[in-house]
């Protein structure tokens, strides 16, 4: 990590730690290690968003490709391993080019490669950092015919409603007046499915939330002993939210560059929350950013959806929600 890098994060740290309910922030799990917990946590039997998300794509490509038209550039956010932009990229005519955009510098690395030895044709342009920002695209985009923001995942459930408002916002002024928005959203339903996809049997998910301390002991010269914290995920209803907390198992003291930072028993670092969308409750946040809902595809039980996000209001876009 570059030092400006790795001050932010101590501040970052600090000032979680010092609040009344300690918190860290999810961006913080994206290390390398934390990347590559995350895609197995993607291939766990319970975690069904990224699999319904896969198949949601793949079973109405065709139209997606149609709707965003020829010589579109794809920029995905988050963009990870790449997988799911490829099945985009296969249906579109002629995409122009690809961005993707990563806080893992690894990751975005190693994945843009591979998909330039795929689509050897494709302009692929990786930019690394903090994607929640507004992002400057290179010069030789900003005349495309069309940007097509990519944001799969349900990433957007990771964000609190103003900030995912701001981010949308900042998305719009990325694609400008004719740019779409393709996003997937994770919805509502009964809380055991989703409780189940954040408590793993095999116990990935508390690996990838552990990763957290781990990363403040190697980066930030921390102590914390993982044996004394514990990985919990609840559901709260009022909220519509999943709660992913680390509680500490004893009475402690956790001593970080120098800082001390004492735990109750019980008490929780609060890391990530994980918001639930109904259809209308997501187009509402998007019209909040001056997005419109254009279309959106679902699977067979209402699990997950695609989004598609217009920039120009379109007549009939609000009879489909
Ligand atoms: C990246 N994000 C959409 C995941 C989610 O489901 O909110 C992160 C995650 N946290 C625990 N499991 C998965």
């Amino acid at each position: 990590m570059e030092t400006s890098e790795a001050k932010t994060f101590l501040d970052d740290v600090i000032k979680g730690l010092s609040l009344a309910q300690k918190q860290l922030s999810p961006k913080y799990f994206y290390d390398e290690f934390g990347a590559k917990i995350f895609e197995r946590i993607c291939s766990t039997p319970e975690y069904y968003p990224t699999r319904t998300e896969t198949m949601i794509l793949k079973n109405n490509v065709a139209e997606i490709a149609r709707k965003i038209g020829p010589n579109a550039t794809l920029i995905e956010y988050g963009s990870g391993a790449l997988e799911k932009v490829k099945i985009i990229l296969e249906a579109l005519e002629k995409p122009s080019a690809l961005v993707p955009l990563d806080i893992s510098k690894e990751q975005l690395k190693v994945a843009a490669k591979k998909i330039k030895t795929e689509f050897p044709h494709l302009n692929v342009l990786p930019i690394s950092g903090d994607f929640t920002k507004p992002v400057k695209l290179p010069k030789a985009l900003l005349n495309a015919e069309k940007q097509v923001a990519f944001f799969p995942g349900s990433t957007i459930g990771n964000f609190e409603k103003e900030g995912a408002i701001d981010f949308l916002k900042s998305v719009k002024a990325t694609v400008g007046e004719n740019g779409l928005m393709l996003i997937g959203v994770d919805l509502q339903k009964d809380r055991d499915t989703i409780l189940k996809a954040y408590n793993d049997e095999a116990g990935v998910t508390s690996e990838f939330n552990k990763n957290i301390l781990i990363r403040i002991n190697r980066e930030l010269g921390g102590n914390f002993n993982l044996n004394n914290f514990e990985h919990i995920a609840s559901y709260n209803e009022e909220h519509h939210r999943v709660e992913m907390h680390l509680r500490s198992l004893a009475v402690q003291t956790v001593c970080i560059s120098g800082i001390k930072f004492s735990f109750d028993l019980n008490e929780t670092i609060h890391t990530e929350n994980c918001y639930k969308y109904t259809h209308r409750s997501f187009s509402h946040l998007a019209e909040a950013a001056g997005f419109f809902p254009a279309d959106y595809w679902t699977d067979s039980d209402d699990l997950f959806t695609v989004v598609l996000l217009t920039s120009k209001f379109r007549q009939n876009s609000e009879d489909n929600f």
